[in-house]
């Protein structure tokens, strides 16, 4: 019987549907976060973020495509569905509701600094436009809506580019400030930047990006990234003439995909004059020796939609059993309640009121111990399994009763099972009787 309060690190990665996974999002993104997702004392959720895709997408087809591809390429890239949580952010209506509720405590100053945003209104401005031409309220509200993906799941860690540190940092004021607001409910998150991941350079030598068209598709076929490779930009210097690693592109994705003694052996073929030709083959070859047999995997799940597609509905499920509890301590925090649940901040008269209680008891049948949440009416609202001792059943009670709606998803081992409804009416009873205590101690 477990009852470990200690939580362990949530690290939660999102990858927006917008475009076909180059070897810059591999190099810089996936394989990394793959690889991290790996660690037993890891919880890692992954998700596809096609609402923020629609910001800059507006082609359909284009969405649906790159939201099979992306899935696909973590999944072929090792990502293991049983271990994280692997979902799409459009599965989870709890998202734009918690939108809605950071909105509410966003101030719009925060919003007009946000990078995104500013970028477009500086361009509008030097064109001598209209500074709001072509900026949709939902570009101005893409941090909020990237602060609920966060916030959604308490994440700690987000791994994320130099350029979404400060989305990061929006999520965490957000946090602080409904925390101030309304209670303790949210972990304040931390961006990771991994200083070792590379930001790959594009077949022009700029960062390889889809804005700057210059990108080499993950997983195209060989023939495709042999050719994509030859067209890598190198400067006009002749096979035996040495040539520059230093600003060399060509040698930066090398060195993103080997390791230090085959990059060495680089170097010095550059020193010792390479042809550019045979550096090229050299870079195809190292690349298709990683990304071949994630290539083969690929192709399979991408003729598989149907099958990703059902990965995705379990990972939606189960995030959703921990944001649909979440959310409901939330809606009440905030004063979305149930009418007849009595009213916070009561004082001592809202104590005398009847209230919910745990009774404890052992089954003589088992001889295990047991408790369960009665509400005012001494109905039961939520039923334990067994424990081996009155104390463990005693920590998961004072768990539930410090954590409340937010424990009911990590301890589901230890409960009879509830359907919504019933989350609902057990984190009411759970919020009120935290109301009574704090009321009557306050007395
Ligand atoms: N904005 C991110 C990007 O474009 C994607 C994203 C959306 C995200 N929500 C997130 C990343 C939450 C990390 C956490 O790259």
């Amino acid at each position: 019987m477990v009852s470990s309060s200690q939580a362990p690190l949530r690290v939660l990665t999102g990858i927006t549907p917008s475009g076909t996974p180059h070897l810059g999002n591999y190099v810089g993104s996936i394989r990394h976060s793959v690889r991290q997702s790996v660690a037993p004392d890891v919880q890692s959720f992954f998700f596809l973020a096609d609402y923020h895709a629609l910001i800059k997408v507006q082609q359909p087809a284009l969405i649906q495509r790159s939201t099979l591809e992306i899935a696909a390429s973590w999944l072929a890239c090792g990502l293991d569905p049983e271990h994280v949580t692997f979902y799409r952010q459009s599965d989870i209506p709890e998202i734009p509701e918690l939108t809605w509720f950071l909105t509410c405590v966003t101030g719009k100053g925060v919003l007009n600094r946000a990078h995104a945003y500013k970028a477009q209104l500086d361009k509008n401005v030097a064109k001598g436009e209209d500074p709001d031409a072509d900026v949709t309220a939902g570009l101005f509200m893409y941090p909020v809506l990237m602060g609920a993906d966060i916030l959604m799941f308490n994440a700690h860690k987000v791994p994320v580019g130099r350029d979404q540190v400060q989305h990061i940092e929006m999520a965490r004021d957000m946090a602080q400030r409904f925390n101030h607001q309304y209670g303790e409910h949210f972990t304040l998150p931390d961006a990771e930047i991994d200083d070792a991941v590379a930001t790959l350079p594009g077949l022009d030598g700029r960062k390889m990006s889809k804005s700057y068209g210059n990108t080499i598709p993950l997983f195209a076929p060989r023939a495709y990234l042999r050719k994509q490779i030859t067209s890598i930009v190198t400067d006009s210097r002749a096979p035996g003439e040495p040539k520059d690693t230093e600003g060399s592109a060509l040698f930066q994705i090398y060195q993103a995909f080997a390791d230090a003694d085959e990059t060495d052996m680089l170097r010095k073929a550059y020193a010792d004059g390479i042809g550019w030709g045979d550096a090229k083959q050299l870079l195809f070859e190292r690349i298709d020796l990683e990304v071949a047999p994630l290539r083969a995997r690929y192709d399979e799940l991408i003729a598989n939609p149907a099958e990703i597609e059902r990965l995705l509905l379990i990972g939606a499920e189960k995030a959703r059993a921990l944001s649909q509890p979440f959310m409901t301590s939330l809606r009440h925090a905030v004063g979305l309640r149930n009418l007849a649940a009595g009213k916070d901040k009561g004082g001592a008269k809202a104590a005398k009121v009847a209230k919910p209680s745990f009774k404890q008891y052992r089954e003589k049948a088992d001889g295990l111990f047991y408790f369960k949440l009665l509400d005012a009416r001494g109905e039961t609202l939520l039923q334990s399994r067994g424990f081996t001792s009155p104390q463990e059943a005693g920590r998961t009670i004072a768990v539930l009763q410090a954590q409340r709606g937010e424990a009911l998803a990590s301890l589901a081992e230890q409960l009879e099972p509830i359907d919504t409804e019933g989350t609902r009416a057990v984190t009411e009873a759970l919020e009120a009787l935290a109301e009574a205590t704090s009321a009557n101690q306050g007395s």
